[in-house]
């Protein structure tokens, strides 16, 4: 199968989301940022072990790090030959660079993020749009391609180059949804309602009137960022309340980073294998995708999923 767009990843939640359905029905996909090229195998590992679609996220620090776009592109399309079964996009995160997204299209990145949501709400929108026409029509894989997703109001923590005080933050505004979505011509997007980049000292506070709010606004995939360490009743509201997909980023690098550093505990000195080492790293990281598939009740929903896109 080839690499699919978040579009296509998310047209069946998304229809759960905007019809009058149970809300037990609905689901959101798992988006989840990776550091390292391992990293990317042990998440679509975790999705195909529950028969989920599932999204891979390149933040600028990861890409920095592999060393490239174009390798991570590559990467995934080497992942979709290998497991065909798992429906799954790459997402370029958080980018503000014009010519870096544009890059990442062209390179066959399958969805990108431009976020303009520190700048004012026209200059959001016309480096939104610029994005949305030329990611549409410039992909590798064709028109409509790549599909994207832009930020209306602004999250508080820390997010590689992002950087948002809690006194800074902004929720989305839902009087002007319909009026970006529309002038821009984006694919999914990313709202303010509570949740924050980063750990959280307190637990957060999620608007969820806000939330309904926005839903009744459009009907483009809806994304919550800061996942990492939000109460799973929350989650589960926000999944039944129409939530497309759910990014959680700074919490799966520590479920890496224990299991790395109880392996390096419990092996001898005499240990040099790095399979042994980060392996059980990259272990973690599947199982931690299996359980928050089940959690954002996106297990099984792999073929829906496909029906959606070849029906
Ligand atoms: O875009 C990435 C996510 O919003 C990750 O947030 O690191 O708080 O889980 P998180
Ligand atoms: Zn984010």
């Amino acid at each position: 199968m080839p690499l699919l767009t978040m579009k296509q990843i998310m047209a069946d939640s998304v229809k759960l989301a905007t019809t009058d359905v149970d809300p037990k029905e609905r689901y959101a996909v798992g988006a989840f940022n990776f550091s390292t090229i391992p990293e990317m195998v042990g998440i679509v590992e975790g999705a195909r072990e529950k028969n989920a679609p599932v999204i891979l996220m390149a933040s600028l620090g990861a890409i920095k790090y592999i060393g490239s776009l174009e390798l991570i592109a590559e990467t995934a399309k080497g992942i979709a030959k290998t497991y065909p079964e798992v429906p799954f996009c790459l997402h370029l995160d958080h980018a503000t660079d014009m010519e870096q997204i544009k890059q990442a299209v062209v390179a066959g990145f399958t969805n990108v993020m431009i976020d303009a949501s520190k700048e004012d709400f026209e200059i959001n929108i016309a480096r939104s749009k610029e994005i949305a026409d030329f990611a549409h029509n410039h992909s590798p894989y064709g028109i409509n391609g790549c599909s994207v997703e832009a930020e209306l109001g602004m999250l508080a923590g820390h997010e590689d180059n992002i950087h948002v005080e809690e006194s800074g933050k902004a929720y989305t505004d839902p009087s002007l949804v319909k009026e970006f979505v529309e002038r821009t011509g984006i694919d999914a997007l990313a709202v303010a309602i509570g949740t924050a980049h980063g750990f959280y000292k307190a637990a957060p506070e999620i608007k969820f009137d806000l939330l309904e709010e926005i839903r009744k606004q459009t009907d483009v995939a809806l994304v919550l960022h800061g996942g990492t360490g939000v109460p799973e009743d929350d989650f589960r509201k926000c999944v039944a309340m129409g939530m497309s997909k759910i990014n959680v980023g700074t919490g799966l690098k520590k479920v890496y980073t224990d299991a790395v550093r109880e392996a390096i505990k419990t092996l001898p000195e005499t240990e040099y294998d790095p399979r042994k080492i980060v392996g059980p790293g990259r272990k973690a990281i599947t199982a931690e995708i299996a359980s928050k598939s089940d959690l954002f009740n996106c297990s099984g929903k792999a073929p829906a999923v496909l029906r959606s896109i070849y029906k």
